[in-house]
């Protein structure tokens, strides 16, 4: 059985739980089990526990409902399925959405990212190779170049490629038919779109934090898939410590089944979570070591705020788009976080589960609020 562990210190790399063999022995002490992007290790794993057709996927049951009503109506009419935007916090399953829309489809998926295509010549290189029907996967579609954005135009509409060759008088243009294709574009920040493009989507989806029940279920198929024997309340624990994102908990499930079999025997009881999650330090609520720093900070050196998000990051050494990203959505949903115009503020439910005291500002929001009462 695994003994508490006491001390607050400093922790030998092992405790972070982190797969030192997938990673070449390259350590890298930032990484945090909470980071809802990809880290070393999660593909060669996460790709078994990828549901590939909608029974098998759980949870986001409103775009899930509308995406088979597409798709079946594209398929009976014999039509490709108009362009689809999947957009939402990192994490829930955008990637594994479209690879599933491809599956239903029956057709193939080509997967890249925004940053990934940097000129004009690498989309029309993708475009061109694509086969009808196909299923275009851009993540991150927010971080497409403009010079690129341009050419996305005219072939998510017309299925054409405008080139533009030579300069002055040896200029030409020529106008390629394409096949017919789906873009699916995600995005974590839909705002950054620019509105030609996000014109150009038929179908927008909005993706959902999961709730424990949701990522319960996630994470009991999961281990089921990975052979590991799990507890149906060890499996509720993990779920409600994985920030509503399943790709949380199924790397959280990876790391307490290295705690069961290692120092117990090798089934995840309650027990063995709950010690392999406070060894981790990831609380009750699944809240990291950065969310407090955050909470903390705003509470301790700004009163409770309101404080800048760029202020912020440099008090905690975040970046400000992983404090958007990932800390954000989270502490909103718990209730620990306020977005005003003037900035970031905590809330006294926060104050309470950091055990810190309310700072003067709140303190007289809720007396005022006493006296209204
Ligand atoms: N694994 C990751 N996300 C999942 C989901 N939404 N349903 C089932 N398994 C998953």
């Amino acid at each position: 059985m695994i003994e508490k562990s006491g001390g607050k210190g400093p922790r030998a790399p092992q405790e972070y739980g982190i797969d030192w063999d997938a990673r070449d022995g390259e350590l890298n002490f930032e990484d945090r089990l909470t980071d809802t992007g990809y880290i070393p290790g999660d593909q060669e794993t996460e790709n078994p526990l990828r549901p590939r057709t909608f029974a098998e996927y759980i949870g986001q049951d409103k775009a899930k409902e509308n995406l088979k009503i597409y798709i079946e109506a594209a398929k009976s009419r014999k039509e490709t399925l108009d362009h689809v935007l999947l957009y939402g916090p990192p994490g829930l399953g955008k990637t594994t959405l479209a690879g599933i829309v491809a599956n239903e489809l029956g057709v193939n998926l080509r997967i890249t990212s925004g940053p990934a295509i940097e000129k004009p010549g690498d989309l029309a290189a993708l475009l061109t190779n694509l086969s009808p029907g196909d299923v275009l996967f851009i993540d991150e579609i927010h971080r497409l170049p403009r010079t690129v954005e341009e050419i996305l135009y005219p072939a998510m509409e017309d299925f054409a490629l405008d080139i533009i060759t030579g300069k002055g008088q040896m200029a030409a243009s020529y106008h390629l038919p394409l096949p017919k294709f789906t873009l699916v574009g995600a995005t974590t920040r839909a705002g950054q779109l620019s509105a030609p493009l996000r014109d150009r989507f038929g179908v927008v989806l909005r993706l959902e934090l999961y709730n424990p029940r949701e990522l319960g279920l996630i994470v009991q198929r999961s281990a089921q898939i990975l052979n590991a024997q799990m507890e149906a309340d060890a499996a509720l624990e993990l779920a409600s410590r994985s920030r509503g994102t399943p790709r949380i908990a199924n790397r959280l499930l990876k790391r307490v089944r290295d705690f069961a079999e290692v120092m117990s025997n090798g089934v995840i009881t309650l027990n063995t979570a709950q010690i392999a999650l406070e060894r981790m330090e990831i609380d009750e609520l699944g809240l990291d070591q950065s969310d407090r720093n955050m909470l903390t900070a705003i509470i301790k050196n700004y009163g409770g705020g309101p404080v800048g998000l760029e202020t912020l990051a440099a008090a905690i050494g975040e970046e400000a788009v992983t404090i958007e990203d990932v800390n954000e959505p989270y502490l909103m949903q718990l209730g620990f976080l306020t977005r005003t115009p003037r900035g970031r503020c905590v809330t006294p439910a926060a104050c309470a589960h950091l055990g810190l005291p309310l700072p003067a500002r709140l303190r007289a929001d809720e007396d005022l609020q006493l006296r209204m009462e």
